[in-house]
């Protein structure tokens, strides 16, 4: 059987729960040698032996990326143990359901930390070798509150929609080697959502689908993987939605 990403290196952030530890391990599956990231060491070292037990190859990283200089430690992680990295997905993320005139300077600043300015830093390291090696992917993990405003949840909104901003300007300037990409995810069943209320939290936005369910984690890799892999050759710059098709 062909593996689609037979050994290239993918860092994914994020990726001890939720969507990211999902894309890790299809990515994985797929060939991949993935780096995984995140606070929980214990969750972060559980994603890699499940990794190598199924006969893949993982490295964990622990850094909070409230702490900027975690980029940094992320990057030279991945590439003192395999030397470069191919494929990034600015996946941790962040909620804050915090309103507007209760948002306090130190929240706001953290929350940008996490979902944008560590994007911004990460992706800055790999492109450079991304641009020497003439080729790499990076995708980030918007969400749909990165095109329409969520009540009550001002800055991951605002977090949310300069990863579309970031991702459509990236692509202008990395282009031709690098692609840049991005994803924008309707309601996924993972810790995140679960710690809103789960499914009832947005029982209103699931009848408004025409799938009438929330995602899960493997849809989200799955995006993920096309948007790694030639099979999206000719898409660069795009926010894809991936939300069951909501229009919201
Ligand atoms: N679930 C949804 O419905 C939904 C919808 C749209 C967009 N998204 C986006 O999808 C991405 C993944 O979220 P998820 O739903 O999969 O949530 P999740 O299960 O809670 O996973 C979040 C991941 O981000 C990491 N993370 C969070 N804060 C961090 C920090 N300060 N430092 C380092 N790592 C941190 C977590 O690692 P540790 O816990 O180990 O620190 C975890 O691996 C996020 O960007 C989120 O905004 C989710």
């Amino acid at each position: 059987m062909i593996r689609q990403l037979e050994g290239k290196v993918a860092i994914i952030t994020g990726s001890t729960s939720g969507m990211g530890r999902d894309t890790a391990y299809r990515f994985a599956e797929e060939g991949a040698r993935v780096v995984i990231t995140g606070r929980n060491e214990e969750r972060a070292k559980d994603a890699v032996e499940k990794i190598k037990a199924a006969g893949g190859e993982a490295i964990y990283v622990v850094a909070d990326t409230t702490d900027l200089s975690s980029a940094q430690k992320i990057f030279s992680a991945a590439m003192e143990a395999y030397g470069t990295v191919d494929i990034l997905i600015n996946n941790a993320g962040q909620l804050s359901t915090t309103h507007f005139m209760e948002l306090t300077l130190t929240e706001w600043t953290q929350v940008l930390n996490v979902n944008v300015t560590m994007a911004f830093l990460l992706s800055q390291l790999c492109a450079n070798v991304m641009k020497e090696n003439g080729k790499g992917h990076i995708i980030n993990i918007s969400s749909i509150a990165g095109t329409s405003a969520r009540w009550g949840a001002t800055a991951y909104s605002t977090t949310k929609h300069a990863m579309v901003g970031l991702t459509k300007a990236m692509a202008r300037e990395l282009g031709p080697e690098i692609h840049v990409n991005g994803i924008l995810p309707g309601a996924i069943h993972t810790a995140m959502l679960d710690s809103v209320g789960g499914e009832a939290a947005v029982g209103g936005m699931i009848q408004m689908s025409p799938l009438k369910r929330i995602g899960k984690g493997s849809e989200i890799a799955s995006a993920c993987l096309f948007l790694a892999t030639d099979e999206s050759s000719f898409v660069d710059g795009q926010l894809i939605r991936v939300d069951g098709g909501v229009d919201c």
